[in-house]
């Protein structure tokens, strides 16, 4: 159940207890994946793309049964209609080393995909052991770039999203529920 603050119109797409039951399952997958990847001692390092995957993050993570440890990223990419290209740009670096690591990306929502592509190129450079990517939601039918999504929570097709982290306009980000608004 949310509380006041919701948006004009707004749409309920997936309940506080679906998201849930769904990012248990999704915690014990990847787990279950990494027990046999990570030596004795390895911590997997698990990168949150700030702002919107704070949320997704923190309840993926107590879903999970491997060692591990978080670092955090602020991504923000744009479009240049001038060029008609995408610029990412990257407002917070990670503070963490992560050659020969194990990474796994957390991302609250994988769109025309450009935002995530751009990030694996960036830590490919860097030469980690291994890169997985986990989305919350994936609005697949708009992707304009392939990306390999390793673990998805729902794909969705409802149009603009808010709640469980996503934002509009930096707002409604606290809602339990994802909602559609109108775009
Ligand atoms: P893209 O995959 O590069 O297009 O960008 C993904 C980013 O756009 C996400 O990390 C979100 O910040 C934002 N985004 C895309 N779709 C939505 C939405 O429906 N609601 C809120 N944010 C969105
Ligand atoms: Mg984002």
């Amino acid at each position: 159940m949310d509380y006041g603050h919701l948006p004009d119109k707004a749409t309920l797409i997936l309940s506080e207890n679906e998201i849930s039951q769904r990012v248990r399952a999704l915690g014990s997958l990847i787990s279950f994946d990494y027990h046999s990847v990570l030596k004795k001692d390895d911590l997997l390092l698990v990168i949150g793309v700030l702002n919107g995957a704070f949320v997704f993050m923190a309840d993926l993570i107590r879903e999970m049964s491997v060692a591990l440890e978080v670092d955090f990223v602020r991504l923000s990419s744009y479009s240049d209609s001038k060029t008609s290209s995408s610029q990412v740009v990257m407002l917070k670096g990670l503070e963490r080393e992560i050659k020969d690591r194990h990474v796994l990306v957390v991302e609250d929502i994988a769109d025309c995909g450009l935002t995530l592509a751009w990030f694996v190129d960036h830590l490919k450079s860097r030469q980690p052991a291994s890169i997985k990517l986990a989305v919350a939601f994936d609005k697949k039918s708009r992707r304009q770039i392939d990306l390999n999504l390793d673990y998805v929570g729902f794909e969705l097709d409802e149009g603009f999203l808010v709640g469980y982290g996503l934002d509009a306009a930096r707002r409604y980000r606290e809602l339990k529920g994802i909602y559609s608004i109108e775009d």
